[in-house]
Parts: C-alpha cells; sequence; structure tokens
C-alpha cells in the first residue's frame, strides 16, 4: 500500500539536505508512503506526477517526524497523586516513593499491567510520539523484573532494564547484595528482553545508587551486551554524567544539575544529554541548563519519563513547551530534541526524521507551522498519522 500526503504547508524533515537549516523545512510538501517507510519527500507540485494506492490532503497543515520519546516508565500499577500534592505543598522529590509502586505493581497480574501499559501508549500516540522507549524497575527481583520487561516487549523494542531503580526495602541493609543481584541473576533473566539497561546514579538520594554501586551496574550491563542508559545528576551534581560518559553510554538523562566538567564531557562525548523538564514541573524543581548544554555542542534530545511519581505526563507537546518557555530553547531546537534527538539517545537513524527510507513515523499538526507546538500550549495539536 503506498499513500501520498499532500498539501504539507510546512515539512519539517530533520534532513538539512532537504531544507534549510537543522529542520529540513519543506514548505508546500508532499511525500508518500510506502508500506511503513518514507518512499519520497518533495514539492506539492512535484508530488503530482508521484502514483499512489491514496491521496492524502491535508490542507495546508504541517507535518513533523512523530516524537521519539526515549525515556519512559510505563509498566505499573497504582498512580502517587497524593505525593504530587505534598510535593505541591512544598515537600522534596526522594525517590522514596518508587518503592509504594514497586508493592502496587508486584501485586498487579500480567493482564492489569499489560491493559494500563497499551492505555497509555494508546494516550502518548494520540499526542504525536512514534516510538516509545519502557524501562522496567517496578519489580526489583528476578521474575519481576523480567515479567515487567516481557510485558514492555510488547508494545515496544526500545525495552530498558532498570533493576537498578532503586535498592528495594527488603535490600535497604544490604545493598551490595542487592547490587550483586542485579549485576548477576537479574541481569541474565532480563537481558533476553532488553535492548537496554539504566541505572539511577544518585549518592544525594539514599535509595538510589552510588558512584560505584553505578559503575558495577553498567559494567555487568555492557558485558551482558547491553546498550547503556543513566539517570544522572537529578537531585544534585553527582557522578552520573561522568560514569555515563566513561561507559560509552548512549543518554544520560534529567541533567538537572551540572558542574562545568559535566558539560565539557558530554560535549567531548557521544553520550546525548536527555532532558526531561516535565519532571521538574511535577517536582516544582529548576530546570535542566539546556541553553548551557547547547551553547557547548552537547547532543540535546527531550522526553517525558511518564511514570507514577515525578512526572505523570505523556506528552511531548508539553515537553516542547516547557522546553521553550522555561529552558530558553528555540521552538525549532525542541522540536528537533524531541524527534531526531530522542532518536540519537535511543541510537537510531530510521525514526526522527523524514527522508528516503526511514519509517513513515508522521505526526500531523492541527496548525499550518511547528511554531504552534510551544505557542499553543495544553492545545491537542499533535496526532500520529
Ligand atoms: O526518572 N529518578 C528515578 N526514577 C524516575 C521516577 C520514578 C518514580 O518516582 O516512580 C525518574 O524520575
Ligand atoms: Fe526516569
Amino acid at each position: 500500500m503506498s499513500m501520498l500526503v499532500t498539501n504539507i504547508g510546512e515539512l519539517v524533515t530533520n534532513d538539512p539536505e532537504l531544507g534549510p537549516g537543522p529542520l529540513g523545512i519543506v514548505r508546500d510538501a508532499a511525500l508518500l508512503v510506502d508500506g511503513d517507510r518514507i518512499g519520497w519527500v518533495g514539492t506539492a507540485a512535484e508530488g503530482r506526477d508521484q502514483a499512489a494506492d491514496d491521496v492524502y490532503d491535508v490542507e495546508g497543515r504541517c507535518v513533523v517526524p512523530g516524537f521519539v520519546d526515549s525515556h519512559t516508565h510505563l509498566v505499573f500499577a497504582g498512580d502517587r497523586a497524593d505525593e504530587f500534592a505534598a510535593r505541591m505543598s512544598g515537600e522534596p522529590y526522594t525517590g522514596g516513593g518508587i518503592a509504594r509502586t514497586v508493592a502496587a505493581t508486584r501485586a498487579a497480574t500480567d493482564d492489569e499491567l499489560l491493559a494500563n501499559l497499551r492505555r497509555l501508549v494508546t494516550e502518548l500516540r494520540s499526542q504525536g510520539t512514534t516510538t516509545v522507549e519502557v524501562k522496567s524497575g517496578y519489580g526489583l527481583d528476578v521474575e519481576q523484573e523480567a515479567r515487567l520487561l516481557r510485558i514492555a516487549r510488547r508494545v515496544t523494542g526500545e525495552t530498558t532494564y532498570l533493576g537498578a531503580h532503586v535498592v528495594p526495602p527488603e535490600y535497604a541493609q544490604r545493598r551490595d547484595e542487592y547490587v550483586a543481584l542485579v549485576t548477576g541473576p537479574m541481569l541474565e533473566a532480563c537481558a533476553p528482553h532488553a535492548r537496554w539497561a539504566d541505572v539511577f546514579c544518585e549518592p544525594a538520594s539514599p535509595h538510589a545508587f552510588d558512584g560505584d554501586e553505578s559503575a558495577a551496574v553498567l559494567g555487568a550491563a555492557a558485558a551482558a551486551g547491553l546498550g547503556l542508559r543513566v539517570h544522572g545528576n537529578q537531585l544534585s551534581a553527582g557522578p552520573g554524567v561522568r560514569l555515563a560518559v566513561e561507559h560509552g553510554a548512549a543518554s544520560v538523562d534529567h541533567c538537572t544539575h551540572l558542574s562545568d566538567a559535566d558539560v565539557d564531557a558530554l560535549a567531548g562525548g557521544t553520550t546525548v544529554a536527555t532532558l526531561l523538564p516535565a519532571v521538574e514541573f511535577s517536582t516544582r524543581s529548576p530546570y535542566p541548563p539546556a541553553r548551557r548544554l547547547l551553547d557547548a555542542g552537547v547532543t540535546v534530545a527531550l522526553a517525558t519519563d511518564c511514570n507514577p511519581g515525578s512526572c505523570y505526563s505523556s506528552s511531548m507537546p508539553f515537553v516542547i513547551a516547557l522546553a521553550v518557555r522555561e529552558m530558553g530553547m528555540t521552538p525549532g531546537e525542541a522540536l528537533w530534541a524531541a524527534t531526531a534527538g530522542g532518536a540519537r539517545a535511543l541510537r537510531r537513524d530510521d525514526v526522527g526524521r523524514i527522508g528516503h527510507g526511514a519509517r513513515a513515523d508522521l505526526a500531523l499538526l492541527d496548525a499550518p507551522s511547528h511554531l504552534h507546538l510551544a505557542y499553543r500550549p495544553g492545545v491537542p495539536t499533535a496526532h500520529s498519522l
């Protein structure tokens, strides 16, 4: 099946060879979808010569690459709205509430977890997201972590083993034993179901992992053949960024508190800095220094971090609006980071762009230009096609 999408007022390709600037914008454009791939991109006038089974006239609307949400925790049960309310009254976020979601998730059936996961995937797709990474991390024992990854695999190939989310309460006095479990039998059980491994590296939280523990997790995961990601520098300027760069992680996520050395390390390495400003919104925290990173030449991605604790939003358009309004990113930088940036954070070149051979993952905006994503915050402008 092929479909010509035509009368696109503004087409954002993220391919500088197709149009000016990093967004590679083509005006009055058309594109050909051939099966699940992009077969051709050009102007609407040129498109008249393209043979296609179907034609979809989008009447001057804007088409952008589907959003790549490279950081979520969508396999869970229950919610923690009460913690959100407490934070809005001044309580800090420490990660302590994760244990509540672990208890609820362990008690849930596979069907319940899958139904909740599918509900959230439908929710994010309806807002323009076409690629989603999903982490485990609310099981925290061998069987439960493997179960959560098997369930995540039902909706995405971008699955991440996060046995090192927090030290579960039953191991609080035996942290070494938990790290041994995460780097041994749990890793062995989970690796077949995961593409990536992640660790919540945060010495400022008594629940998360310090630099040495995190290095052990990353080393073992790499030896097991998994790609690496890190939750780093969320609550303090800890060792997360440095470790991520040293281990060649694809991405270090949060980056809320950064030293100059962290920014230099990111600028000199291959690790993407993934910013999650809906977390700062939902925890009433200062926003990450996006401008410092961009001005230093760091590759920046934007993602939701959708989870029941620190941020229960699945909306990439909301994240883009926050990045523009609160972190000083231009609308173009924010859109690039939410599409091409996310693709780089997942080391993918078939998503996050619209060009020949890319996946036909598109978002249609009920708007004439990508500026409307941040210009009309809270308005349901984007839909995946
Ligand atoms: O990315 N920081 C660690 N983990 C998640 C929050 C998980 C939760 O609070 O349930 C995060 O913010
Ligand atoms: Fe997270």
